[in-house]
């Protein structure tokens, strides 16, 4: 089964212990100093369902995101009550808030099959359990396609995941401060801002797991 298909399988059944039902504390407690002004529209790649969005938005972000599975494009919207409309646009359905859910909207496909000239450009995007999501050798493809949409002096915030190497296997994989470093340095500024130390109290029962916490600054 390849990536996609594992991922599309896990909403199926419901495995998404990825998804946290409130805004993310980290989110909360930096994103206000690093990006105050909400005119800056907001890339969410790998988005999931996450509560994150409505968050953001509720700062006055209009906020784009990217997600793979129907399943969760859905949920975002029918879980909170949002209204929304469904627009083809080739190859990626968009789903559209309405109302309240205005400036909201989510590519719902694989983002490596969304041409980057569909999103226009973005001052900010935010990354948590996104690239741990995806494979080592996937890893770069994902930071060329977010090169094509990031705007010049764009803010990225990221919250990986970090533990011992080859001890389990698939998502997340783990993704260091300086992975992310050596991923974006030819493009970014690069910043660890904080590094969460989750301990062995973790739900993968790994004997440590640190969440770095990164801000990217777009050259
Ligand atoms: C670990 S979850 C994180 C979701 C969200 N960022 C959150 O914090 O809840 C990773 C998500 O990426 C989606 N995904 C995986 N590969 C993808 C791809 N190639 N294109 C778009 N979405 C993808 C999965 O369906 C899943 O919802």
């Amino acid at each position: 089964m390849d990536d996609v298909d594992q991922w599309l399988s896990r909403w199926q059944e419901g495995r998404i212990g990825f998804h946290q039902d409130e805004a993310n504390e980290l989110l909360i407690r930096f994103w206000p100093r690093l990006i105050p002004e909400p005119s800056v529209s907001v890339l969410v790649p790998l988005c999931g369902k996450s509560r994150d969005m409505t968050w953001l938005h509720q700062r006055g972000h209009a906020v784009l995101g990217v997600e793979l599975t129907k399943i969760a494009c859905t949920a975002f919207f029918e879980e909170q009550g949002f209204p929304y409309v469904v627009e083809s646009t080739g190859s990626h359905e968009l789903y559209v808030g309405t109302g309240e859910a205005e400036g909201i909207r989510i590519f719902c496909g694989d983002l490596f099959t969304l041409p980057p000239q569909m999103v226009s450009t973005v001052g900010a995007w935010y990354d948590r359990a996104a690239i741990v999501a995806l494979p080592p050798e996937i890893q770069r493809r994902y930071v060329d396609w977010l090169s094509v949409v990031l705007g010049s002096r764009s803010i990225g915030f990221m919250l990986t995941f970090d533990y011992p190497r080859g001890v389990r296997t698939g998502a997340p994989y783990p993704v260091g401060f300086a992975d992310v470093q050596s991923l974006f340095q030819d493009t970014h500024e690069v910043v660890l801002l904080d590094e969460i130390d989750l301990g062995a109290d973790n739900r993968w029962g790994l004997p440590w797991v640190k969440e770095p916490v990164i801000q990217l600054i777009r050259r």
